[in-house]
C-alpha cells in the first residue's frame, strides 16, 4: 500500500460528518438511521453467523465467495473502506485477507453489534458512526471500498459514488452488491409480499424507494437505478466497469434476512436476479 495519510486516526478521532450543508441530516439518512437503530435487533443473529463462518458467503442468497468476485482474495497491505458496514462481517473479512479496514455505518446500534462482534474474534477495525455520503477521510485515502447492501442501496447514487471515487487512489477498486433493479420493480409499491413474477412499477425512472408507508416491514428509504443508468453514473464519475454480475439463488436457498415470504423470494430470485454486483475501477 502507498502513502497512507490517514492510518493514525482512531474512532475518537472521528466526528459523525453525514450533514448536509445547512448542519442537518439529508431526510434519507435520517430516516435511515431510525429505521436501522430500531431494526439493528433483527441482524444480530444474521451477523454472529456471518462473523463465524470459516469461508465468506455473499448476498441474501449466502453465494459462495467462488462465485462472486466482490472482494480480492489477497489484500495484504491495501486500505479498504466498508460502506454501510452494519455488523462489519465484510470488513472482518477484508481484515482476514490482509487489508487495514475502516467500517463507516450510519446506525450506532448496527456498531454496536459490529464492535462487539470485532473483539470476540479479535478483528481490529477503525470502526465509525457516519453518513457514507460524507466520509470524514482524505481524498484518494483507500485502495478498495466495499458496499454490501451498506451504501450500495441505503445511499443517493448521486452523493455516494463520487464520495467514493474521492476516497479511492487512481485505480482503486469500488465493488458493490445489492437488489437488481429487476427486483425493485417487481416489489409491490406498498411493501406487501411476496415479490411478483410480473412487473410492479416502471423502470424508467427508477430512483428512490421509499418504504415508510409499507405494509410489511415498514421504515427505510432506498436507491435505484435502471442499469443504463448505473453505466452513465459511473462513466461520469470517472470509473470504468470491470465486472457486472447478476446473482441467483441456489436451489432451494432461504434467505439471510426475512421470516415470511421467504421461500416464494427465493423461487423468485432462482428464476430472475435478485441481487447485481459491480466491480469497478478508478480511472
Ligand atoms: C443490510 S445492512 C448491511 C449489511 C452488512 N453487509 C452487514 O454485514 O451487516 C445496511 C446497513 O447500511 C447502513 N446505512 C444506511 N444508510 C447509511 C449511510 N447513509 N451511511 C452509512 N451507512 C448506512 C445501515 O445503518 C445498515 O447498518
Amino acid at each position: 500500500m502507498a502513502d497512507r495519510t490517514d492510518a493514525d486516526l482512531t474512532d475518537d478521532d472521528r466526528t459523525d460528518a453525514d450533514r448536509t450543508a445547512d448542519g442537518g441530516l439529508a431526510e434519507h439518512v435520517a430516516e435511515n438511521r431510525r429505521h436501522w437503530d430500531s431494526d439493528a435487533p433483527r441482524w444480530v443473529a444474521p451477523g454472529e453467523r456471518l462473523w463465524a463462518q470459516a469461508e465468506p458467503t455473499w448476498g441474501e442468497w449466502g453465494v459462495p465467495d467462488d462465485q462472486v468476485t466482490l472482494l480480492p482474495t489477497d489484500m495484504t497491505g491495501l486500505a479498504a473502506i466498508e460502506l454501510g458496514c452494519g455488523t462489519g462481517y465484510v470488513s472482518a473479512w477484508m481484515v482476514r485477507r490482509g487489508a487495514r479496514v475502516v467500517g463507516i455505518d450510519n446506525s450506532e446500534q448496527q456498531l454496536r453489534t459490529a464492535r462487539r462482534l470485532a473483539g470476540e474474534h479479535g478483528v481490529d477495525v477503525t470502526w465509525i458512526h457516519g453518513d457514507a455520503e460524507h466520509v470524514p477521510y482524505p481524498d484518494r485515502s483507500f485502495d478498495v471500498a466495499v458496499s454490501e447492501y451498506g451504501a450500495a442501496i441505503w445511499c443517493d447514487p448521486d452523493a455516494w459514488i463520487p464520495e467514493a471515487h474521492r476516497l479511492l487512489r487512481p485505480g482503486g477498486t469500488l465493488a458493490f452488491l445489492g437488489n437488481h433493479p429487476l427486483a425493485m420493480i417487481c416489489w409491490p409499491p406498498d411493501g406487501s409480499s411476496p415479490i411478483r413474477g410480473t412487473l410492479q412499477r416502471d423502470y424508467f425512472g427508477l430512483r428512490r424507494l421509499d418504504w415508510r408507508d409499507a405494509v410489511e416491514d415498514p421504515g427505510g428509504i432506498e436507491f435505484n437505478r435502471p442499469i443504463s443508468d448505473w453505466f452513465g453514473l459511473f462513466d461520469r464519475t470517472g470509473f470504468d466497469v470491470v465486472r457486472y454480475d447478476e446473482l441467483q439463488a441456489p436451489e432451494g436457498a432461504l434467505p439471510l434476512s426475512w421470516g415470511g415470504g421467504g421461500a416464494d423470494q427465493a423461487r423468485w430470485a432462482h428464476r430472475w436476479p435478485s441481487e447485481q454486483v459491480w466491480t469497478l475501477r478508478k480511472r
